[in-house]
């Protein structure tokens, strides 16, 4: 259920519009090497633009600490979006202050204007009203559309509000109503795939949908703190030795549900040209490490996935920058896709693995959100949605 107001219960003919988009993207040497967000965001950015708004969009990337730093400037993204419109696109290298009053004010209808990084300002991160009602009076509407900031109260997502009541974009939209209707109202069996390498970023997730899901599967580096909770040795694999108390409570409260892999892949370094075997689930060699689940896991994991109705993955199975080490990510991220059930991908690493597997089309939803998607699998609510108009 998404119950806030949207840009199609507005008028937006003819108004200047704020956009809060998510363009942190990722940035080398001034180069985007995946304009998800950037494309995500056009639904709202063409709407707008039928509608002869003029189109003023704020946003961080990445997190410059000491001010103004062109390492993180959105002027690239300015560039990039101007080649996926045909619609006018100006670029002013701040985001508050004289220079973009003027550049917004002369702003034409169909035209769009992108202000400079808003973390440039300290201000932003602080949630300064002062800076938030500067940004508000640059337009008629605030709108946003930036899922993957939801949870941040930052000025541009959550203190604009105060000033200027926010609808929300469709991307923002569309990523609620997946993501809470995976959680709220799943098509049964409900199975949730967590990876990554650290327990404790997840704990709150694990406990939630232990509370929602009918299974929880467990790979990736968080699976050696449940397996050495479980009283196994586990050599030199990550584990993370402060977390095995929550994740025995874990394991005692939730372990008809939790799925942990019942064999690895461990080497005798970390490198992707290490030594390495399979074996099944047991204490792992002194100077070794696991680095995949196995065979035989991820026969059970594509089962259950298989007979799902829904399914939510977030994290990779193991260490899958590594090409050796990648096989169990790559064949869940095939699980997914050849299953027939609603399912939801989120965070870099497991989005990263369907995209390479040139399966994503199979997915029903992937989400643009990291943190922001994480946060709605833990149950918590995002202040940036929290804050819009109610319907
Ligand atoms: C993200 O990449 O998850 C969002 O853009 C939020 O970025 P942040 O974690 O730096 O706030």
């Amino acid at each position: 259920m998404f119950n806030k107001k949207t840009i199609n219960d507005i008028d937006v003919k003819g108004k200047k519009v704020l956009v809060r988009v998510d363009f942190n993207v990722p940035l080398k040497d001034g180069v985007i090497s995946d304009d998800t967000r950037v494309t995500a965001a056009l639904p709202t950015i063409n709407y707008l633009l039928s509608q002869d708004a003029a189109v003023i969009l704020c946003s961080h990337l990445g997190r410059p600490k000491a001010g103004p730093d062109p390492k993180f400037s959105l002027q690239p993204v300015a560039n990039h979006l101007q080649t996926l419109i045909p619609n006018k696109v100006h670029f002013v290298d701040d985001s508050v202050g004289e220079k973009v009053e003027k550049a917004a004010g002369d702003l034409k209808p169909g035209e769009v204007l992108v202000l400079e990084n808003t973390r440039f300002y300290p201000e932003e991160e602080k949630n300064d009203p002062v800076y938030a009602k500067k940004l508000s009076d640059l337009a008629d509407i605030y709108v946003n559309d930036a899922f993957g900031s939801a949870h941040r109260a930052h000025a541009s997502t959550e203190g604009v509000t105060h000033y200027k009541p926010g609808v929300a974009g469709f991307l923002l939209e569309k990523e609620i109503k997946y993501l809470s209707g995976a959680i709220e109202n799943p098509q049964r069996p409900f199975v949730a795939i967590l990876g990554g390498a650290k327990i404790s970023d997840k704990i709150g997730v694990i406990k939630n949908l232990l509370t929602k899901a009918d299974k929880v599967l467990i790979g990736g580096g968080m699976a050696n703190t449940f397996l050495k909770a479980r009283g196994f040795q586990m050599g030199d694999s990550l584990v993370q030795d402060e977390a095995l108390e929550t994740a025995n409570e874990i394991l005692s409260s939730g372990s008809d549900k939790l799925v942990l892999p019942k064999d690895l892949v461990i080497a005798d370094a970390f490198e992707d040209s290490a030594a390495k075997k399979t074996i099944e689930v047991g204490d792992v060699p002194e100077h070794w490490r696991a680095l995949d689940i196995g065979e035989e896991t991820v026969k059970e994991f594509s089962k259950i996935i298989k007979d799902a109705g829904t399914v939510v993955w977030n994290g990779p199975m193991g260490v899958f920058e590594m090409p050796n080490f990648a096989i169990g990510t790559f064949e869940v991220a095939k699980a997914v896709a050849d299953s027939k059930a609603v399912s939801i991908i989120g965070g870099g690493d497991s989005v990263a693995a369907i995209q390479k597997s040139g399966l994503a089309d199979k997915v029903t939803h992937i989400s643009t959100g990291g943190g922001a998607s994480l946060e709605m699998l833990e149950g918590i609510a995002l202040p940036g949605v929290a804050a819009l108009q109610d319907k």
